[in-house]
């Protein structure tokens, strides 16, 4: 199979179907070094904190949150890994975890694949479509303890998104848990509250890039690309994500909550936030 191949047909933002299969890929088949990826990784942490400045208290929530749930020896969903940063810690935290790790974006796994390899046989990369079905053969029909997902799943249109709950809700063995961390705008009913949340995060955002040292988005994605290492991954990158719009539709906490039960969660919650910032839990 030509992996790239498989995935350029894919409509980003499409719920259908396809015969496609994932990629699942080991460590080996990135272009970076460990120790080039090792410190991508870290400036991808930076930055990110300038967006999400409670990130660790919230990886940290999660984490705990799928160890109390599931004990000391799940087999984990990393859903949009990204470079990997909420799979590292799930895999140091909990040193009997396995983590099934999913991303769209060949150049953010590359760092992923790089950066924490196998983890000893822990950890499995599949380069996937979370808005394509198939992404879940990966698993190979096994069900999954808990699924995790951290400032991701804003990116799935609203039918894509209550499909890959349905999905969840089928994969996630009873008595395991689903943990979604993003940013989720509160209900119409508390608007108010709503924009001044937005406001201060918007306010706490500009001040952390204010330092002179901070990087944002930006400056790491154009330096990153830029890396000669690179090259033949670039335009198959921005292929799998050119329907992106810069403005996006993005689920609110009630969707996420209402979605999670339809698709048989038994109980629902936020189990920390700040703000807009929230881990939703959803028992299954
Ligand atoms: C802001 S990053 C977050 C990465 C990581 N979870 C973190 O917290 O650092 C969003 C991720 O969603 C991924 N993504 C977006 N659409 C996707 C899709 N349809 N299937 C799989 N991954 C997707 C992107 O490639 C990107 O890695």
């Amino acid at each position: 199979m030509a992996p790239f191949a498989v995935l350029a047909g894919i409509a980003y933002a499409s719920c259908e179907s396809s015969q496609e299969e994932p990629v699942t890929t080991s460590a080996i088949d990135s272009p970076l070094s460990p120790e080039l990826a090792r410190q991508w990784l870290e400036r991808w942490d930076r930055q990110q904190e300038g967006y999400i400045p409670q990130r660790e208290g919230r990886f940290r929530a999660i984490v705990e949150l799928v160890r109390e749930v599931c004990g000391d020896a799940p087999l984990v969903l990393d859903l949009a890994c990204g470079p990997g940063s909420l799979t590292q810690r799930i895999l140091e935290a909990i040193p009997g975890a396995s983590v099934v790790a999913v991303d769209l974006d060949p150049l953010l796994l590359a760092i992923a694949k790089a950066a924490l390899g196998d983890a000893e046989g822990r950890v499995t990369w599949v380069e996937a479509s979370l808005a394509e079905p198939s992404w879940l053969e990966a698993l190979g029909g096994r069900p999954v303890d808990a699924a995790v997902s951290t400032t991701a799943l804003h990116w799935l249109d609203a039918d894509v998104l209550m499909g890959l709950y349905r999905q969840l809700g089928a994969v996630v063995r009873e008595g395991g848990v689903f943990l979604n961390g993003d940013h989720m705008d509160y209900p119409a009913s508390e608007r108010g509250i709503g924009a001044a949340a937005r406001a201060i995060r918007d306010r706490r955002t500009e001040e952390a890039f204010a330092a002179p040292e901070m990087e944002d988005y930006q400056a790491w994605h154009d330096e990153f690309r830029a890396l000669p290492e690179l090259a033949s991954l670039i335009a198959e990158r921005d292929r799998r994500f050119e329907s992106r719009g810069a403005e996006r539709w993005r689920a609110g906490y009630e969707m996420h909550r209402a979605g999670l039960l339809n698709a048989g969660f038994r109980e629902v919650t936020t189990v920390w936030q700040d703000l807009d910032n929230r881990v939703i839990a959803a028992l299954r």
